[in-house]
């Protein structure tokens, strides 16, 4: 067991989250995350319609041995979120984490039921704003992370943090070994955000193809495009994403600075997007989209949800040992 204050909260033995990934995370990641000792998180846009996603709301919670989270897009791209916030307010998850938006409405109506709220930030000027609104912790999100990358690194980034202000900070990216598990706990974290690592398991339901690129490429394989949602995603540089490239082309980036356009033209892109990433996260494709962090580096081979947190518990224990005895030496 590790102790901090993200297990002693939750009641888990270790303090790792198994972050919200878009089509990737589900009901079976959740059930055998909690099973290990840690707890997952996924995205309410996971399931198709706001009915489904009530419906999974009511199986984790007869299924789930454990604690789970629901990860809710709190801007206006999320055409359900009304409904979702609902759902949330009755079924009460363990915690929820807000991404791309204001908590404020999260905080309000979920909170009073128990739900804890993080939130995702990627500076401190956002991470006191969403402490002042009641959020229960923030989840940093560095340069090393998967989907949309925050601007500076955890080594940075948690110290400002827990500097600046007074809720407990979770790291989120880039980690995928016991050290550097160890190493963003030294630095003042109380647990951490992990997604990509998880990807290629067995449990995912994403395609094969999706899962053995998460095996094979690696760190320097990862770039930024903004032709996924109109904001910087990692994605793996398959031929496929060379081809495309991976800033809008100039009409497209014109037509999102148009005034009276914009708003629409970003719909469209996000759309066309997500219907890629989709496409390609599902079925043998030749447009392999394949959303993934720099931290896909640190797996091998697919395997159990449940052999990736032991492989890095295990870890922890050595890493640490070697860390302290050279403390003594
Ligand atoms: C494939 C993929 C999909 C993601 N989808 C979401 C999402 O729907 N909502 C969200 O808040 N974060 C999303 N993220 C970000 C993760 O929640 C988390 O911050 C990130 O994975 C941490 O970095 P890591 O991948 O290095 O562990 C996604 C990340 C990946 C890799």
């Amino acid at each position: 067991m590790i102790k901090t204050w993200l297990t002693e909260t939750f009641n888990i033995k270790y303090p790792i989250i198994m972050a919200p990934m878009f089509l990737v995370t589900n009901e079976e990641m959740l059930i055998e995350a909690a099973k290990a000792g840690i707890m997952g998180c996924t995205p309410a846009l996971n399931w198709r319609s706001p009915e489904d996603f009530e419906e999974g709301m009511k199986s984790l919670k007869e299924k789930c041995p454990g604690p789970f989270g629901i990860n809710l897009i709190v801007n206006k791209s999320n055409v359900h979120l009304k409904k979702q916030i609902e759902i949330c307010q009755k079924y009460a998850p363990d915690f929820i984490i807000t991404s791309l938006g204001s908590p404020a409405e999260v905080i309000k109506k979920c909170k009073p039921n128990g739900t804890k709220i993080f939130c995702d930030v990627v500076d401190v000027k956002y991470a006191k704003k969403v402490e002042s609104l009641g959020a229960d912790a923030v989840i940093a999100v560095n340069s090393g992370a998967g989907g949309h990358a925050g601007p500076t690194p955890a080594s940075i980034l948690v110290p400002i943090l827990q500097k600046g202000c007074n809720i407990p900070v979770i790291s989120a990216g880039g980690i995928g070994t016991g050290s550097g598990l160890l190493s963003v706990l030294a630095l003042g974290a109380e647990g951490v955000s992990m997604g990509s690592p998880f990807i290629a398991t067995n449990e995912s339901g994403v395609s094969q193809d999706y899962k053995d690129a998460c095996v094979e490429y690696g760190a320097k394989d990862i770039v930024m495009s903004t032709k996924i949602s109109g904001t910087p995603c990692t994605v793996i540089n398959t031929p496929y994403v060379q081809k495309i490239g991976t800033e809008q082309n100039l009409v497209e980036s014109l037509l999102s600075k148009n005034k009276k356009i914009k708003k629409y033209v970003k719909m469209l892109t996000y759309y066309k997007g997500m219907k890629a990433v989709e496409n390609a996260a599902f079925s043998a494709t030749y447009k392999t989209v394949w959303c993934a962090g720099p931290s896909i580096e640190f797996i091998d081979k697919i395997e159990p949800v449940s052999a990736i947190i032991e492989r890095i518990v295990k870890e922890y224990g050595e890493e640490k040992e070697k860390f302290l005895s050279k403390d003594e030496s």
